[in-house]
């Protein structure tokens, strides 16, 4: 596996691969990355993850400085699943001019994570479009777990014309059903344990859908309740369509079931997919 800082480096590398697929990651990698890489393995001759802590969608009042960056451990996971390249550019590599031109997403990114963070949606696609641009893969694999994240960068390569196939890859969870993610190592103990709640309460509400409950609004109110009686601040817990993220309607019968909260200062996400196969027959 080689380990690439520079833009022209990684451009020369690539040159001659006819088959690349790309994980596009801040780091802090875990098991639900290192799926995602093995989803990319599966998928072609050769494997580009990339490795960034990307300043431009984290708000000012959020934790660029304190989200973790754990290279040396990064790089050996990723060798250890038969990764080709890191790609773990400087700051200044991607971002050599202060970033004028930006991506302004679809307006599905101003509500759920968008509307709680606002402009980091802006960030993400932007940072991608340029990872694209500079790795031009022909697959990206992008995981479930930030499932309006996946849905917008379809619609950026939709809507761009962009010549890459994206996959979604299964959320990865601990025993407990929490899904893995790089911040859960800053749970304390006891929020650890409180964390696998999200979970289970957005499968609640996948049940009583399942169940033929079409009071999607009493569901995530109830939801949200049930989190703040066990200390949570929930920022929303919301019953969507599963492939344009616009609120449910009665009639749908592919939903996503989206949740967002915090325990302390850690902020968790977290979502559960339906699909009511009977309700066009009914
Ligand atoms: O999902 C992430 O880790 C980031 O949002 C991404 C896609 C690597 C862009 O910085």
């Amino acid at each position: 596996m080689e380990v690439v800082t520079d833009i022209s480096s990684l451009r020369a590398r690539l040159k001659h691969e006819s088959s690349v697929a790309f994980v596009p990651t801040m780091g802090g990698l875990h098991e639900g990355h290192l799926s995602l890489v093995r989803i990319a393995r599966e998928r072609a001759g050769c494997v580009v993850a990339s490795i960034f802590v990307n300043r431009l969608q984290f708000a000012p009042t959020e934790d660029f400085e304190q989200y973790p960056r754990t290279l040396a451990d990064d790089c050996r996971l990723l060798a250890q699943q038969d990764a080709t390249v890191v790609f773990t550019p400087a700051e200044r590599t991607l971002y050599p001019v202060r970033q004028e031109f930006m991506v302004e997403p679809a307006p599905a990114a101003n509500t759920l994570e968008g509307k709680f963070r606002p402009g980091f949606f802006q960030g993400v696609a932007t940072v991608v479009l340029k990872l694209f641009n500079i790795v031009q893969p022909q697959i990206v694999v992008f995981g479930k777990k930030d499932y309006q994240q996946l849905h917008l960068m379809r619609e950026l390569v939709k809507q761009f014309n962009y010549p890459v196939e994206i996959v979604a890859g299964e959320t990865v969870r601990a025993a407990d059903n929490l899904a893995l993610s790089s911040r859960n190592r800053y749970l304390s103990t006891e929020a650890r344990v409180e964390a696998a709640r999200l979970y289970q309460v957005l499968t609640q509400v996948k049940r009583q859908i399942e169940d033929g409950n079409t009071c999607f609004h009493d569901l995530e109110q109830n939801a949200a309740r049930i989190l703040s009686q066990h200390g949570w601040k929930t920022d929303y817990v919301a019953v969507r369509h599963a492939h344009t993220l616009a609120p449910a309607k009665t009639e749908d019968e592919d939903m996503v079931v989206l949740g967002a909260a915090r325990l302390g200062t850690i902020r968790l996400i977290d979502n559960v997919e339906l699909r009511r196969e009977s309700c066009a027959k009914e």
